[in-house]
Parts: C-alpha cells; structure tokens; sequence
C-alpha cells in the first residue's frame, strides 16, 4: 500500500492509496483529467472516491471518473455531497472496509458544516480541515465547530500522517514567524519548505506531531499567544482560536 500525490488547480492536492494488485482509493478529486491519466499510466484500477466536503475544488472530478470507469467505483461522502453521485452516505462513527484496510469515520465540521475526515492509520484524510503551518478558512461563524475539529485531530496518535487537501504551508509559516519571529524550529522549517517547493515538491503531508510544534492552531491553548494577539489573560483557547483564524483571513503578505 502506498500514498500517491497528485497536485491539481492552483494549490489542490487529491491523495491515492494504492495496494500492491493496483486498487486504489481517489480522495477528493476536484478534477479528472490528471486523475485519469495517472491511473491509466500506471494501470490502476479505481474501486472508490472519498469526499470530505462540498467545495468545487474536491468534488469536480467525480462525474467524469466514474462515466469514464462505467460507474464501477463507490463514491463516499457526507450527506452535503450527495448530488454528486455518492451512493453512501458517511457519518460520524461510521466504519468502511477497502483495500484491507478499515476507515473510521470523523466528524470534522467547521470549514463546511458537513465535512468529515477518513482515517486510517496511519493516514488521515483531512481535507480542508487542517494544514501544515494551520487551519481551513472557517464559514458561517463555525468556530466552535472548527476549534472542536482540531482539538478532535490532535487526540490521534503523534505518528499520524496528515494528508491536507492545500498547498498552503509556506503563507502559514510566514503567518507564524509573524508571531514568533524567533522560533528556529519553524525558521529551519520555513527555509526548507520554500526550497522544496522552488524545485517542483510538495511540503505535504506533514506528521502529527510535527504540526504541534509548529501550527499555532493546535497551540491555542499556550499563554504567550493571548498577549501576542492582544487579548486578555482569562481569554479561552476558543477566543485565542478565533482571534487567530480572524487575523489569518486578513493576513496575505
Ligand atoms: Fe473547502
Ligand atoms: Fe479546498
């Protein structure tokens, strides 16, 4: 069994899990061209898609892949993505079994209200939810949503791998080092992902435990950031959380 890659749109990455026989899982294909000639060129056989939520940019390609396999692939998915030829519905809880191996399903909503994760040890298929570096964009005032949906992904184990759905490491770090301009952890880290993405790679996924290090998004609950972020001394991890998620979405240099 092994991951594969595939960097898609502007900053989209759609995740594989390929077995040995050539069977594979396409995670949140938000396009088919590149998927299928991915397969073709290995001469994969795709038996399933995972959506994590109903945004564009992870839910395009469905259409296309499953006319061009005659409908011979399951595609999962939360209930919010249903019109895009899901045949099962996923849940909170729910367990499915492909490729030998068993998906649990979790509950990860503040991005979207529906979205859920796949995981899978030692993958965790997070979709928008969380970032090397940070967090998904949260909509409609989901805070509590999405600060629970982090904390929910820091209680997997330290070795897990998180496979994000964005490219988003390096605007995250630099949001970071704007905070803590001195932390040479995420200096070292920031120098190596800009050099691995100037030659054409990926800074993604990242390792659980890493993230703790580094996102201040599973770090919310540290002291020194309600002084940085201007807030007072009883302030909750929640009020840090979204103090921190505010200031992100205005933070684009
Ligand atoms: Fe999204
Ligand atoms: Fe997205």
């Amino acid at each position: 069994m092994f991951l594969k890659q595939i960097p898609i749109l502007i900053d989209n990455y759609v995740w594989m899990l390929v077995d040995s026989y050539g069977f594979c899982i396409i995670i949140d294909p938000g396009c088919s061209e590149e998927i299928i000639k991915t397969i073709e060129q290995n001469k994969w056989h795709p038996i399933a898609i995972f959506l994590t939520h109903n945004h564009i940019d992870h839910v395009s390609g469905v259409k296309n892949i499953i006319q061009y396999y005659s409908h011979s692939i399951t595609v999962f998915g939360p209930d919010e993505t249903k019109q895009h030829y899901v045949n099962t519905i996923l849940k909170q809880g729910d367990k499915i079994v492909i490729l030998n191996k068993t998906f649990e399903i979790f509950f990860t909503p503040g991005h979207t209200s529906g979205h859920i994760t796949y995981y899978s040890f030692p993958y965790l298929f997070c979709g928008d939810t969380i970032f090397s570096g940070g967090c998904g964009r949260v909509y409609n005032n989901q805070y509590l949503e999405m600060y629970n949906s982090i904390k929910l992904i820091s209680t997997f184990p330290n070795n897990t791998i998180l496979c994000c759905a964005h490219e988003y490491t390096l605007l995250n770090l630099k949001f970071t080092m704007f905070f803590i301009p001195n932390d040479i952890t995420i200096q070292l880290y920031f120098e190596k992902i800009k050099s691995r993405l100037k030659i054409g790679k990926s800074s993604l996924p990242s390792y659980l435990i890493f993230e703790k290090k580094i996102n201040l998004f599973l770090r919310t609950d540290e002291f020194f950031l309600k002084k940085e972020l201007g807030l007072s001394k009883f302030s909750s991890a929640l009020e840090v959380f979204k103090e921190l998620r505010i200031k992100k979405d205005f933070f684009w240099s």
